[in-house]
């Protein structure tokens, strides 16, 4: 399994998201830079990060009309990113848009993937979004129009792994955030799932932030990710 974690370079600062840098290997993980970061940071850190060649997934959930999707994801790639995402409910059309634009990008393109129903909706909230579907019909719903519009992947939480992997394509990405092993602390999370565990409910990505980020030794604790899931 080539470098399954992903981890989440969730920091205000390009100082602290560096500083974790310079203590990881980019042979050993990936990494995920989302909107806090992004906004404050900006592109000049995308590069410096793909620069010191770490496959960067740019997690800023792209939803907007097709054309400024399309050259949203374009300009991603642009910055030499290795995955990239936009939100399924944005429709087919949009999705269809962004991968077409992503068709076009001379050397590898990135790996597009569609976020299906936020975590943090339950029935209710998709309810008063004028959503009558479950959280979990909605998901594979998304994740199904994900697939037909010709995307690599969903994420998706550990809890909708198993199902979601029975449903679709055996080559369709699964990225799974939520990860954590007994004696790592939860956090906010409040459905998580350890590492070997997720991945043979079938994902093919884990998401990572503070059980790595936080510890004392980044790079250790990456390690005993990595350990864990070797030979899997
Ligand atoms: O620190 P922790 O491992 O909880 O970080 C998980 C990362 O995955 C964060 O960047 C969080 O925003 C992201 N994520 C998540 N749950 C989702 C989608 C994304 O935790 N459903």
């Amino acid at each position: 399994m080539d470098k399954p974690i992903i981890i989440a370079l969730d920091f205000n600062s390009p100082e602290q998201a560096l500083s974790l840098l310079a203590q990881l290997d980019p042979g050993q993980c990936r990494v995920k830079i989302g909107k806090e970061l992004f906004t404050t940071a900006g592109p000049d850190l995308v590069r410096k990060t793909v620069d010191l060649g770490f496959d960067v997934f740019l997690d800023l959930k792209y939803h907007d009309i097709p054309n400024t999707v399309a050259k949203s994801v374009s300009a991603a790639a642009n910055l030499g990113v290795w995955m990239v995402n936009v939100h399924a409910s944005g429709g087919a059309v949009m999705m269809e848009a962004a991968r077409e634009a992503l068709e076009g990008v001379n050397g590898k393109r990135p790996l597009l993937i569609a976020v299906t129903v936020l975590t943090s909706l339950a029935k209710e909230d998709l309810e008063q979004v004028g959503i009558a579907a479950n959280p979990e019909e909605q998901v594979s719903k998304l994740a199904f129009l994900a697939q037909r519009s010709g995307l690599d992947g969903v994420v998706c939480s550990a809890a909708e792994t198993r199902l979601l992997r029975s449903q679709l394509s055996s080559d369709f990405c699964l990225v799974t955030p939520g990860i954590r092993r007994p004696e790592d602390a939860t956090d906010d999370q409040k459905r998580v799932v350890g590492p070997v565990q997720a991945i043979e409910n079938g994902s093919n990505y884990l998401v990572v932030g503070r059980p790595i980020t936080q510890a004392d030794s980044p790079a250790q604790a990456l390690d005993a990710f990595n350990s864990a899931l070797a030979g899997l």
